[in-house]
């Protein structure tokens, strides 16, 4: 897949993204915490935010006094930062090739962020070496991705229950293709790391629950409402819903509902995922 393919893909993943971004927001804020802390954001840093998507990272960077660039290949996503964090400027470009000096004129980047952003490059070596460019010396790269497809229920829990109704059936990411799981393997993030010249990368293992019962209730139905919007849940309301009477696609969502509540943790749909969480800084 080219980056033009994966940006026809973004565009088709906007409406999911912004319909659930309160969900998102509150399911990935230990993410977001984590990225802030190991950037050390503070006042008066100008910071990149790579693959901004609907502006969470974009908004908390610029409540930490930051001045805020975002970019991102989706014009959806790049429509709902922009209404979501006014003081940003957000770009809608590929963050491989845009350049970056020119779009977003000023001084360099002491920081270059993402949360979940980065991994779909599909030559990474020249996008992390396009955003070095517009980093300033000493600049701090800091970004959290997934590590493998199978350390990693966000991809199957209550999908799988679409999936298997899907012909053909969607098969797992195969290994380093663009996409989420890009980055599983840690000695290959480091080598395209310093092959696009950032230095002292450090690539930690992050942890971290992701509470779809955050409002109180079992987060069931929040988990249904992420499901249906990211990509087999799209392709199966797309491909299915019209082939299916009401009640029968009633009974599958009620199944996949079924299959959340057999692995419920203290009461509520609790997944844990396995990131990586990304230091590097450029050389002075
Ligand atoms: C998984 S979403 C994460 C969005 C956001 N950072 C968040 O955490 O909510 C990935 C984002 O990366 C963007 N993206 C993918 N490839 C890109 C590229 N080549 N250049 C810029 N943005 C890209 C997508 O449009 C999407 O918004």
């Amino acid at each position: 897949m080219t980056n033009v393919d994966m940006g026809r893909h973004w565009a088709g993943s906007a409406s999911g993204w912004v319909e659930n971004e309160a969900i998102f927001d509150a399911i990935f804020a230990p993410v977001t915490r984590a990225i802030l802390d190991a950037a050390d954001m503070s006042e008066g840093l100008r910071v990149l935010d790579v693959g901004c998507g609907t502006g969470t990272l974009l908004a908390a960077a610029g409540a930490a006094g930051a001045a805020c660039v975002g970019v991102d290949i989706s014009p959806g996503m790049v429509a709902a930062a922009a209404a979501r964090v006014p003081a940003a400027t957000v770009l809608l470009g590929d963050a491989q090739v845009m350049d970056l000096v020119v779009e977003a004129p000023g001084p360099p980047f002491d920081r270059v962020v993402s949360r979940f952003g980065v991994m779909f490059f599909a030559d990474p070596v020249a996008a992390f070496t396009n955003l070095r460019r517009v980093a300033a010396d000493g600049a701090r790269l800091v970004f959290a991705c997934w590590r493998a497809f199978d350390e990693n229920q966000m991809f199957t829990l209550g999908t799988s229950v679409l999936a298997e109704r899907l012909e053909p059936r969607p098969k797992p990411p195969e290994p380093n293709e663009p996409g989420p799981t890009a980055f599983a393997d840690r000695d290959r993030l480091a080598g395209l790391l310093l092959d696009a010249g950032w230095a002292s990368v450090d690539i930690m293992p992050f942890d971290v629950t992701l509470d779809y019962g955050f409002d109180g209730a079992d987060g069931v139905e929040t988990r249904l409402a992420t499901v249906l919007s990211v990509t087999t849940g799209r392709t199966a309301y797309e491909t299915l819903r019209p082939t299916l009477t009401h009640e029968a696609w009633a009974q599958l969502l009620d199944d996949v509902r079924a299959e959340l509540r057999r692995h419920l943790v203290d009461g509520a749909v609790k997944v844990p995922a396995a990131l990586w969480l990304a230091t590097a800084s450029k050389r002075s």
